[in-house]
């Protein structure tokens, strides 16, 4: 269930990491590449000592994940470290999505700007610097895509080997930009819970590599929270009032909050209240299917949607999810493939954001959580876009166009404007 702890060839150096902690009875343990607690089988997560963090530090670190790093588990020297240097995207003031939503305040986090255009490259970057320290000389993982592509690359720049395992039904676009970066890209004939049980019979088997989201897992989840940690930044140090997060493993989810929390317990912000609301596809539902029944375990499902990167049937963090959404008394919804892409065409047309399928679960169900009262349309609210519609061309395949095809006339052109 573990992997061996490599030897290090120096002291472990994980910033302001002490401990590993179980999430269900908190027993402590040392940093180790280990996920799951030997003690009460729950996941491992990162228990920190921050010390004294001030927001003018933060301000004069770089543009990137790496200004947080007294917030993360890596090394004191991160930044000059090759790497590819995720964050520091943008967060849009989205009026007339607001408009068309109904919302009074709409910002986008737009995590499309990211080095391979997905929120996955915060997460691998902090799971590389950690496995850096463990001794380890690969970088695996199983992947719905997103990660596929944030290993491969952050592999390829550290110089290190990647060993990157997909579901063989996967997005062309996503197989084609990470075989790009010439690791060991592997497809298997199998959905991802399939190709996740895989990845956690090898990490038992190669103690040398590193699978980011298996065996490195509770360092790879921690670079979430710098996406939390950006919008109450960028919102001028405060913390918005809602936010809606797409739910795959459930991870991200979990992290937007505790990032959130961090920042209150620091004396960062003020520790105002926020509701956390959590988007699905219909086609792979299982939180959200959790949430309505109020149950709060999660049974597995097996995924049937465009969400690709959302299609995570035996979601490892859905517990968790819901303890996050009750807590803070937001909601989860899912939306059918139709909605999704015309979430994805919403989002572009009002405000010029190409989405993946992800963004457009988190748009449309942003839609139906107003729709059905359960987002405030007076409060401030954050959508997370995790993704790049370019990479998920096939949603929109065969449904958008050009208004017309036409000779090289000025007359045709305004008839084909007019017709
Ligand atoms: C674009 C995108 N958004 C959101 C998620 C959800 O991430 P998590 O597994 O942390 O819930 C994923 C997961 O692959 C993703 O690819």
């Amino acid at each position: 269930m573990t992997a061996a702890l490599r030897p290090t060839k120096h002291t472990l150096d994980l910033g302001p990491a002490v401990e590993l902690v179980s999430k269900e009875e908190g027993h402590r343990q040392p940093l180790a590449p280990e996920f799951v607690s030997a003690e009460d089988f729950s996941p491992l997560e990162v228990a920190y000592d921050f010390g004294r963090v001030r927001r003018e530090d933060i301000e004069a670190g770089p543009r990137s994940i790496w200004r947080y790093k007294k917030l993360l588990p890596v090394p004191s020297n991160v930044e000059e470290i090759p790497n590819t240097e995720p964050g520091g995207t943008r967060l849009v003031r989205a009026d007339r999505l607001a408009k068309a939503l109904g919302l009074k305040r709409v910002w986008v986090k737009d995590d499309t700007g990211n080095p391979t255009h997905s929120f996955k490259d915060r997460v691998v970057a902090v799971a590389l610097a950690a496995a850096r320290e463990f001794g380890f000389d690969t970088l695996a993982c199983p992947s719905t895509g997103n990660l596929a592509n944030a290993v491969a690359a952050a592999a390829a720049r550290a110089g290190w080997q990647s060993v990157v395992l997909i579901p063989s039904s996967l997005e062309r676009a996503k197989i084609l930009t990470t075989a790009v970066y010439d690791g060991n890209l592997i497809a298997v004939d199998g959905n991802y819970d399939d190709v996740n049980r895989l990845a956690t019979q090898l990490a038992a088997e190669h103690e040398t590599w590193a699978f980011v989201n298996v065996n490195v897992r509770p360092y790879y989840s921690e670079g979430s929270k710098t996406l939390g940690f950006e919008v109450a930044e960028q919102l001028g140090w405060r913390l918005p009032e809602q936010i809606v997060v797409p739910i795959a493993s459930g991870s991200q989810l979990t992290k937007v909050d505790k990032g959130f929390r961090e920042f209150g317990k620091l004396g960062l912000v003020e520790e105002t209240p926020y509701k956390v609301f959590g988007a699905q596809a219909t086609g792979c539902s299982p939180v959200s299917t959790a949430f309505r029944n109020g149950h709060d375990v999660v049974q597995p499902v097996k995924p049937d949607t465009i969400a690709r990167s959302l299609a995570i049937g035996n979601p490892a963090d859905g517990p968790y999810v819901l303890d996050v959404v009750n807590r803070t008394g937001g909601a989860i919804e899912d939306v059918s493939d139709e909605e999704i892409v015309e979430g994805i065409r919403l989002l572009a047309r009002t405000e010029g954001i190409f989405t993946e399928t992800a963004g457009g679960v988190t748009v449309a169900t942003a839609k139906k959580l107003i729709e059905t009262g359960k987002l405030d349309p007076d409060a401030e609210t954050v959508l997370l876009i995790t993704g790049d519609g370019l990479k998920t061309l096939d949603a929109v395949e065969g449904r958008i166009g050009p208004k017309a095809t036409v000779p090289p006339s000025v007359d045709a052109v305004r008839q084909a404007l007019e017709g």
